[in-house]
């Protein structure tokens, strides 16, 4: 039976693990740490391993989706779409009505997941990565 709960400190060393085998450039474990005070920081849990994370922040007055990832071996079984919601969640209930987020322009899987989950294209913002552009998505909550 899985869970999401908010992110411990416990969790830090699978979640940095997932990180990596995700992102190109992986967020180093201090800005996951930064996070642990954050109630938008969450995990889904299965058996007592971290299967993936969602983190929620704020960006000139919407909700913010700051990160998502989901382990590769676990990915297509509604796993990053059930953090997904949870995140819209925590934003309504703290008031927000709607949620932004960028992705990397090469990344189709994660434009295509976020389109799934109701997202749309509002603009593109150049040069936001150090490698990449980057499409900024917002959708209402
Ligand atoms: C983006 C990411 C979080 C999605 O997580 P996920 O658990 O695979 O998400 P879901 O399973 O909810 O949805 C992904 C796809 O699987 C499909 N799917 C969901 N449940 C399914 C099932 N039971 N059987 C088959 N396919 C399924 C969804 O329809 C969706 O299809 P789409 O790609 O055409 O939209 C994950 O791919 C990931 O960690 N990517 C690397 C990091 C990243 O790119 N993060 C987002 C950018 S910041």
């Amino acid at each position: 039976m899985y869970i999401i709960r908010e992110a411990q400190e416990k969790d830090i060393l699978e979640i940095v693990a997932i990180e990596d085998l995700s992102f190109p450039v992986p967020w180093p474990d201090f800005l996951f740490r930064s996070n642990l005070e954050n109630p938008g920081f969450i995990v889904y849990e299965d058996k007592k391993k971290i299967i993936g994370y969602a983190i929620l922040g704020t960006f000139k007055s919407n909700a913010h989706l700051l990160s998502i990832a989901v382990h590769p071996t676990q990915r297509k079984h509604g796993i990053g779409s059930l953090l997904l919601q949870k995140c819209i969640s925590i934003a309504r209930y703290y008031g927000y009505k709607s949620m932004t987020l960028e992705v990397r322009e090469k990344n189709l899987d994660g434009q295509r997941f976020y389109q799934a989950n109701g997202f749309k294209e509002k603009e593109s913002v150049e040069g936001y990565y150090l490698d990449d552009n980057a499409v900024r998505m917002q959708r209402k909550i």
